[in-house]
């Protein structure tokens, strides 16, 4: 054996050696799942540093940058949530904990703009609220996966307004684009929404700088959140995007979901509402049916 050959399988042996030193530190953990939560993450994260031959100064700039991640988050935004999602994790873990049951709906990311005590808008109400943006009438049923209806299901619908923002980020107490209904005693909803436009995700902090030096977009495809909940049923967090638009290949959190793509009918000013009245502006239309699982099934 060569004095090369020698000296690699030493180096090897070293680095192989810390990683189950670092592993058996954990046996002393009287919690199992912990245990083998902690021995993942080391030999996950002992094997990217190997494999990459990671050097001191990238590993330095990773502090650097998850301080800063750190630094900027407090109750109102939380950059590590922005991170999660733009790295797919968050998707992974909603796949991975909402295992596809009969035709249930498909569930994707939370965001970080949901807020508790949206207004009750009531059936045919609207969630708009003064946010800017054209009319759009979204109706749909919800069912359970036997196709039974769910009478009183609480639909909870919230989105960005013509500007790309949420009225959380106009920082000025607005509540607006949020509200909540519950379904009729045979599963149907309906109420007015403003067409979703596709917008940023906020991308003024260090996850905005990871995707403009890695020659990433911050952003969404156009949508519309939905949280869905009823007795027995497994709650959904989900969306519906626009067909047609450009971005659905190329959303930032990785959230598009195929059969969650819906088409928008544009709807001519004065075109007749299902109330018998008129709209004196164009506004859209769009169909959602909910299936929703049963609440014992998770994970797989
Ligand atoms: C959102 O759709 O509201 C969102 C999701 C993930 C990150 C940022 C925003
Ligand atoms: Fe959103």
């Amino acid at each position: 054996m060569t004095d090369l050959r020698m000296s690699h399988d030493e180096q090897q042996a070293r680095e192989l050696d810390l990683t189950q030193r670092v592993l058996r530190s954990f046996d002393t953990c009287a919690d199992p799942r912990l245990r083998e939560l902690m021995r993942a993450v080391v030999s996950h994260l002992h094997g990217l540093i190997r494999d990459v031959r990671l050097t001191e100064e990238e590993w330095a700039a990773g502090i650097r940058f998850l301080t800063e991640v750190g630094r900027v988050s407090d109750d109102r935004r939380q950059e590590f949530i922005l991170l999660s999602d733009v790295l797919g994790a968050s998707m992974q873990t909603i796949g991975v904990n909402n295992r596809a049951v009969g035709d249930a709906t498909e569930a994707t990311v939370f965001g970080p703009f949901f807020l508790e005590g949206s207004p009750h808008v009531g059936q045919g109400g609207s969630i708009a609220s003064g946010a800017q943006g054209e009319p759009c009438l979204v109706e749909g049923r919800v069912t359970n996966t036997a196709g039974e209806p769910v009478p009183n299901a609480r639909i909870e619908v919230w989105e960005a307004d013509d500007d790309g923002l949420y009225d959380l980020q106009y920082n000025d107490g607005r509540v607006a684009a949020r509200g909540h209904l519950f379904t009729d005693h045979d599963g149907n909803y309906r109420l007015w929404a403003i067409t979703p436009t596709p917008y940023p995700i906020p991308h003024d902090g260090p996850v905005g700088a990871m995707l403009a030096a890695t020659g990433r977009s911050p952003m969404r495809a156009a949508h519309l959140h939905f949280m869905v909940t009823a007795d027995e049923c497994r709650t959904l967090v989900t969306h519906i995007f626009v067909q047609g638009d450009a971005l659905l290949e190329a959303d930032t959190v990785f959230g598009v979901k195929e059969s969650l793509v819906r088409e928008f009918e544009r709807q001519p000013a004065s075109t007749p509402i299902p109330d018998g009245s008129t709209v004196d502006v164009p506004w859209t239309k769009v169909r959602f049916d909910i299936v929703l699982g049963p609440s014992e099934v998770r994970g797989s």
